[in-house]
């Protein structure tokens, strides 16, 4: 199929209340796992390349290769950038030919965050591209797997303040901070569901829960019935793919390298599956 928007995929999304999973993936097993994911139970996906994540790749060959297996889906795919925060990175996703960005400027203030997120949204549309944009602050960090992260209690997503950052900007998707960290969590977390519930009614726009690994299917239906649309998901599947491989590896049969990759990619497989269920993302 041909590559599609985030603005594509979660327009049905608002008024049916489900979620469009929105997976990091960091090589090929990773994109593979997703995709098997999405192409056997039908539904759309949204995979996600994040800047933090540049670091495990070769923008320049990774890219192509994900366009052309994008091409060959048959399941509707977006290719988005992840917490882009320069506008350097934004640029060169949408030059790439990613089809959605996502610009974090939620450690700017206020003023600041209107102001080069609104600069990047025009920018992001006139390439036909949708654009995310962060308003309060989702703490911990893709892959910060030390000990895990406490919830930015102080930070969290201000309704009033949402209606007013959408309209402003003119971005396709907020990203909300209410209760949860990217990475594993210090404490139990906490989803504050009457704040969400606001932001939905203020806003109209899909809302992204950053930070799914570690929530419980409860969390999720809650937060999903209360207006979330994405759900932004990495750490899980990232570890749950070395326990798959430990566990092979701990039974004692000989292995070859390509047969533990593929262990760990069915991981990323299975794991996605049940997500997606969870999510409740339908097919387009
Ligand atoms: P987790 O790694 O905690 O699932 O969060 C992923 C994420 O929010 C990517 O933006």
């Amino acid at each position: 199929m041909p590559l599609m928007t985030l603005r594509d995929v979660l327009e049905p999304a608002v008024p049916q209340r489900y979620a469009v999973g929105s997976f990091n993936v960091t090589n090929h097993d990773f994109v593979e796992g997703v995709l098997a994911a999405a192409e056997e139970t039908g539904t759309p996906v949204i995979l996600s390349v994040a800047e933090v994540h540049f670091r495990y790749l070769d923008l320049g060959r990774f890219v192509p290769y994900l366009k052309q297996r994008i091409a060959q889906s048959p399941v509707p795919v977006v290719l988005h950038l992840d917490h882009g925060t320069k506008k350097e990175t934004l640029v060169k996703a949408i030059h790439w030919g990613f089809s959605s960005v996502m610009f974090d400027g939620s450690t700017l203030e206020w003023d600041d965050n209107i102001a080069q997120t609104r600069e990047l949204a025009d920018l992001a549309h006139m390439a036909g591209v949708s654009i995310e944009a962060e308003l309060g602050h989702v703490a911990g960090g893709e892959g910060d797997f030390e000990g895990g992260s406490e919830v930015d209690t102080g930070r969290y997503t201000d309704p009033e303040q949402a209606a007013e950052f959408v309209h402003l900007t003119g971005v396709d998707a907020l990203a909300v901070a209410v209760g949860t960290v990217h990475g594993p969590y210090r404490q139990t977390p906490e989803l504050d569901l009457p704040r969400l519930a606001a932001i939905r009614q203020n806003t109209t726009v899909p809302l992204v829960l950053h930070g799914g690994s570690g929530l419980t299917e409860a969390d999720f239906q809650a937060a999903i019935a209360r207006g979330i649309n994405k759900v932004n998901f990495y750490t899980e599947n990232a570890l749950l793919a070395v326990e798959a491989v430990k566990e092979a590896l701990a039974a004692g049969r000989p292995m070859t390298y390509p047969d533990l990759t593929a262990v760990g990619r069915g991981a990323i497989t299975a794991n996605t599956k049940r997500q997606i269920a969870v999510f409740g993302t339908q097919p387009m």
